[in-house]
């Protein structure tokens, strides 16, 4: 057998923290670190991070996880990296600093530049080419914003001396010192410079959002050994080989490997992604065609519903509320009451994405009486969460002319049995979670571990998978369509909210 005694270790670099999780060949879990981090939000509907904290909780969070499984660097195989995708770091190339603060995904500071591009009637360029929408949501016009914004930067941009990356390139560039600039196919998908279909940037597109070509990474496939970690960072070096989005990762660590096989994922938000295969399956429904991996020169595709606030509502009951102590509360709390007396909560606080893309839509919430409690909302909260996803669900059906014939399920609020028997009620599929929820760590460690032949291939990903529980549709076909179109009046109330 090789790599005997070694191990992966995967970096999963989140919205709110910074995770590092070491697995075994079985791909069970030996030990996991993980810390948050700073969230600013200096103006309405701006979200930023401190690439800085990105980085040195992403690195202490690994010597961590290696030292608490026992471990030391040379244990480790490989590493695989998976991260909060979109979310925009541009830095200086002498320095290796940040020129500011990186602008995070669910930033909507340029949804007017998005209008501006829309109504020259360039959204059908990007969408053919990127498969994206023209949404503040993606890298590009973020990147445009830093160069407009920030004092100076355009011109060093233009002399070659600045650096684009998404949040898998930051973490490279610094595990190797400045060595490696690059990023996966996966994570180019977002970006909205990307060709799809070419497995390039796009000139074209890059001049619509003026950024300079010297300053984007290497685009290099999901799993091949990159390069190594810098010496003296983590004793020994360890080689890098495996790099994916998050939601992209969860995918491929749910064995969702052939066409038609789908997975949600219940993390801030809610991401659910069908695997297309060669495929790069146009939509009709407002959904994302995106690059679910790359292995060796082939690219497998994906149809993506993107849904802003998933278990992130839950949060907001928690902390903007108050009225449940830990997020875990939520369950008893909603499990109180038989139903939510018709209340409904539409969570748009970060405008709406699929199929919506309303940039503009805000937080709602609708059907209160007197009679309303607590717990109604706390049910409306986890009801709006699979209302959500059932819409994505059904769009991607539309869209593929296949029949889902389960849904697996992943992430946090996966864990919440009320919510997923919900999400099985209103879907009238089988919602299956398997045994390991983290899959997102788990598909960049297989990533990494194919690359490293420390897993022969990825019979060994569907071998490994196993279920925890599924949940059976139960609703009857008309309460669901009664529930939905409910649901779709409470959406129509949020929308356009915070126009001009
Ligand atoms: O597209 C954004 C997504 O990658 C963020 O994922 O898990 O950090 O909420 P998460």
């Amino acid at each position: 057998m090789t790599n005997q005694n070694k191990y992966i270790l995967a970096l999963d670099q989140g919205t709110t923290s910074s995770r590092a999780i070491v697995f075994d060949r079985q791909g069970h879990i030996l030990a996991t670190a993980q810390r948050e981090f700073e969230q600013f939000f200096p103006r309405a509907g701006w979200v930023e991070h401190d690439a800085g904290e990105i980085w040195s909780t992403q690195s202490g969070v690994a010597q961590e996880a290696i030292t608490r499984a026992g471990l030391r660097a040379e244990n480790i195989a490989a590493i695989g990296i998976t991260n909060q995708r979109e979310t925009t770091v541009v830095w200086d190339r002498q320095t290796g600093q940040p020129i500011s603060r990186a602008i995070v995904w669910q930033d909507r500071r340029t949804a007017e530049l998005c209008d501006r591009l829309k109504a020259e009637g360039k959204e059908q360029t990007f969408r053919a080419k990127t498969g994206l929408l023209l949404d503040a949501y993606f890298s590009g016009t973020k990147v445009k914003w830093i160069l407009d914004h920030v004092p100076g930067a355009r011109q060093a941009a233009e002399a070659g001396n600045l650096a684009f990356g998404t949040v898998d390139s930051w973490l490279i560039y610094n595990l190797t010192a400045g060595a490696l600039h690059i990023t996966d196919a996966s994570n180019a998908s977002r970006t909205l410079l990307y060709n799809i279909h070419t497995g390039d940037w796009d000139d074209e597109l890059l001049s619509l959002l003026d950024v300079p070509r010297s300053m984007l990474p290497e685009v290099r496939p999901s799993s091949e050994v990159y390069g190594e970690t810098a010496a003296g960072l983590f004793g020994s070096q360890i080689p890098i080989a495996g790099i994916a989005g998050d939601q992209q990762a969860a995918t491929f660590g749910q064995a969702c490997l052939s066409r038609g096989m789908a997975k949600n994922t219940y993390g801030t938000g809610c991401f659910m992604l069908m695997n297309t295969e060669k495929e790069a399956m146009p939509s009709q429904n407002q959904l994302l065609t995106t690059v679910a991996w790359q292995l060796g020169g082939e690219r497998t595709y994906a149809l993506e519903g993107s849904v802003f606030i998933g278990g992130a509502v839950v949060q907001w009951l928690r902390d903007g509320l108050g009225i449940i102590r830990r997020s875990e509360e939520i369950e008893a709390l909603a499990s109180s009451v038989p139903d939510t007396d018709g209340v409904y909560l539409v969570p748009a606080f970060t405008g709406l994405g699929a199929p919506y893309w309303d940039p503009y839509a805000r937080g709602t919430m609708v059907g209160l009486t007197r009679g309303s409690t607590a717990a109604h909302i706390a049910r409306a909260a986890l009801e709006a969460v699979a209302f959500q996803s059932a819409e994505l669900l059904d769009a991607m059906q539309k869209d593929s002319g296949l029949d889902l014939k389960e849904l697996r399920v992943d992430g946090g609020a996966s864990r919440n049995d009320l919510m997923m028997q919900f999400q099985a009620d209103l879907l009238g599929v089988p919602v299956v979670r398997p045994k390991v929820t983290e899959t997102t760590a788990l598909g960049a460690a297989y990533l990494a571990g194919l690359a490293v032949d420390f897993w022969p291939g990825t019979e060994a990903i569907e071998q490994a998978w196993e279920i925890d529980q599924t949940f059976e549709p139960q609703m009857k076909a008309t309460e669901r369509a009664a529930r939905l179109s409910d649901w779709k009046r409470a959406v129509e109330r949020s929308r356009g909210w915070a126009e001009a």
